[in-house]
């Protein structure tokens, strides 16, 4: 099974608590939340203090998605806000190692993200240290982009990079995920799926994340 992690960027924002409650009863695993700064990427979203008020509505592990520029600053912000996973760019301009040291240092997991053409390489140093890749297949900053299927390949290469390395970090996949394209990604190593426009765009939300995490 995948773990299945609904933006809620996609969600009724004028209806948020009910609209948190559909996907958990659906089968959600965690909640997936965007946080754009309109300088990291071309878009402004939310920030810690609605983060908060998502967290006394759910009991879903909240899994942060950090697309600003210095994360480093704010680590604490989200960390009091109720976040489970703090992940963020490594094209962000904080120091990556410091910013993976202060996420431990509140006992929350760590995640980095790539961008579609930012190299897997790079990650390799931080490997060891983190939780979770998450790997971008659209350009982040807004949702209901089209799926890119060639940022695969990355991981493939990361989980062998796992494997040499015996590492158990887990990979997760964001953007333009529906039930169409998921089952590309079903051939792939992948643990994590974010999904928004397609959950919450759906007319049966159970049968729909029920598709999406089904191997
Ligand atoms: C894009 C965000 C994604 C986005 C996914 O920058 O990081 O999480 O909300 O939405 P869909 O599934 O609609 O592409
Ligand atoms: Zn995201």
């Amino acid at each position: 099974m995948i773990k299945i992690s609904p933006s809620l960027l996609a969600c009724d924002f004028s209806n948020i608590a009910d609209e948190i409650r559909k996907v958990e009863t659906a089968g959600a695993d965690m909640l997936h939340l965007d946080v754009m700064d309109g300088h990291f990427v071309p878009n402004i979203t939310f920030g810690a203090p609605v983060i908060k008020s998502i967290h006394k509505c759910s009991e879903l592990p909240l899994d942060v998605h950090l697309m600003i520029s210095e994360p480093l600053k704010y680590i604490s912000d989200f960390v009091n806000a109720g976040a489970d996973i703090i992940t963020f760019h490594a094209e962000s301009q904080s120091n990556i190692m410091k910013t993976i040291l202060k996420i431990k240092e509140f006992g929350k997991k760590v995640g980095i993200s790539i961008k579609p053409k930012t190299d897997t390489k790079i990650l390799f140093p931080y490997l060891k240290y983190i939780d979770v890749v998450l790997v971008m297949t659209v350009e982040p900053g807004f949702g209901g982009q089209k799926f890119m299927e060639n940022q695969l390949e990355k991981v493939l290469i990361l989980k062998k990079e796992a494997q040499k390395n015996n590492l158990d970090f887990e990979i997760e996949l964001d953007g333009g995920i529906n039930t169409k394209t998921i089952e590309t990604v079903k051939n792939y190593p992948v643990d994590i799926c974010v999904s928004g426009n397609c959950i919450f765009g759906s007319e049966d939300v159970g049968s729909t994340i029920n598709k999406l995490k089904l191997r």
